[in-house]
């Protein structure tokens, strides 16, 4: 099987590490990857949403299967393209993507299909919006109806903190087209944990569940992130509970997406929310979470590409795929200044030393060689994901956080706490 996958991050990498695995596969092209998928393929100098780009390289090189990592080209239309070149792609439309791209297309999705999720609603005007905001009071949240790169959502400790949003992504356009529009719900509490299922039409196949870490500091502070380390499996939310949470979250919403005509085909990411009336959907990805995905898929003992190739032809009962019940720990290594100015250019050495140690992997993100000499340089934000699994969370902890110190880099943070609070 020749194999596309686009896509340049971590997450990328720990798939492209597993696709590499499989008997089946013939070439591996990255578009865009980086020089950790360099290592396992081929990687193509075309952005991961360029979707004619993309396209005319899947026909050129005669590509059998797609496979998306963000959702960047499918909110741009990369599965619809495949789909009227007849070439399989593991990702859902861009009518199906709307369920990331839009905040309110999912609430509604939520409301007529009986999902509990947090009360909401939707402005189009900042007048009301700031009426409603000081009728119900804080804690709330404000959330930019349309896609924002993670810099859409303010949760609001304090009346004047949610007016002010309202203020910045509607009146002054803060982040462009995205907020001209606003959903604002009620605020939830409780443990927020990360739910996958390779999905097509009404059936979901459960892939697992992790806690992601969102925010740069330990103990969850200072500002939020892509996600700064992932534990899987989350505290007191085993398969029993995961099962559960896909009746509830997951499988009624893809009955509804087919009613519709927009049927679902791909990895479903739900966010939610453990609350003590049970778990509410926070929201809905239509693709893997980084690095949620690297804890998961070091775990996994099955091949991914015939289940891949399953997803992508909506055959999801052959998509055989398991898991070891190993607990794993994955923790990002970023640059100092990230999430604002990262530095950049600093050599990264100790990588083999690090992957040496027991279980430990290192997937590469925000990394690049330098021209002069072929060095491993920082060019990111998150620069690399280093994960590793043990019978338990405490061990597979520290064997994450040996491989951390192993690693020679001048400018690397990390937090010291990924994965604590499920110990
Ligand atoms: P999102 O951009 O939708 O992923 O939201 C970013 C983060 O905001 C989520 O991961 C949650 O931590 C938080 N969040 C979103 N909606 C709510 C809510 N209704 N109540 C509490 N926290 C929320
Ligand atoms: N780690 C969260 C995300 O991928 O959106």
């Amino acid at each position: 099987m020749r194999v596309l996958l686009v896509g340049s991050g971590g997450r990328e990498h720990a798939l492209a590490a597993a696709i590499a695995r499989s008997p089946e596969l013939t070439a591996l092209w990255i578009a865009p990857g980086n020089p950790g998928t360099g290592a396992l393929g081929t990687n193509a100098a075309i952005a991961a949403d360029d979707v004619p780009a993309l396209l005319d390289f899947i026909r050129r090189e005669k590509i059998d299967l797609v496979v998306p990592g963000p959702e960047a080209p499918l909110v741009a239309g990369l599965a619809d393209a495949c789909a009227e070149a007849g070439i399989p792609c593991a990702g859902p439309s861009m009518a199906a993507a709307a369920l990331e791209g839009s905040k309110s297309f999912t609430k509604e999705i939520c409301d007529i299909a009986d999902i509990p999720t947090a009360k909401w609603e939707r402005f189009e005007y900042p007048a009301n919006a700031l009426e409603f905001i000081r009728r119900r009071g804080a804690p709330i949240v404000v959330k930019a109806d349309g896609l924002a790169a993670g810099k859409g959502v303010v949760v609001a400790m304090t009346a004047e903190e949610a007016e002010a949003a309202v203020q910045d992504m509607m009146a002054d356009g803060s982040l462009g087209d995205a907020g001209r529009s606003v959903v604002i719900e009620e605020c939830l509490t409780g443990e927020e944990v990360s739910l996958f299922a390779f999905c097509s039409d009404e059936t979901a196949v459960l892939i697992g569940a992790a806690q992601d870490h969102k925010r740069i500091g330990d103990g969850d502070t200072g500002p939020n992130t892509g996600g700064m380390g992932a534990v899987s499996p989350p505290a007191r939310f085993g398969r029993a509970e995961q099962e559960a949470a896909l009746d509830l979250l997951v499988r009624p919403m893809l009955r509804e997406m087919v009613r519709r005509g927009t049927p679902f085909r791909g990895v479903i990411f739900a966010g939610l929310m453990l609350t003590e009336a049970g778990p509410k959907l926070i929201e809905y990805n239509v693709r893997f979470g980084d690095p949620e995905c690297q804890a998961l898929l070091i775990r996994l003992t099955s091949d991914l590409l015939p289940a891949l190739k399953a997803l992508a032809s909506g055959d999801l009962g052959n998509a055989g795929i398991s898991f070891s019940d190993e607990a794993s720990v994955a923790i990002v290594m970023a640059a100092r200044g990230y999430p604002g100015k990262p530095a950049r250019g600093g050599t990264i050495t100790c990588i083999e030393e690090a992957e040496r140690l027991p279980s430990v992997r290192v997937f590469h993100a925000g990394t690049a060689l330098r021209e002069q000499d072929g060095a491993l340089i920082a060019a990111g934000g998150r620069v690399l994901t280093v994960c590793a699994t043990a019978t338990d969370v405490a061990e597979a902890r520290e064997r994450a956080y040996a491989g951390v110190r192993a690693i020679r880099w001048d400018d690397a943070i990390w937090r010291t706490d990924i994965g604590a609070r499920a110990l």
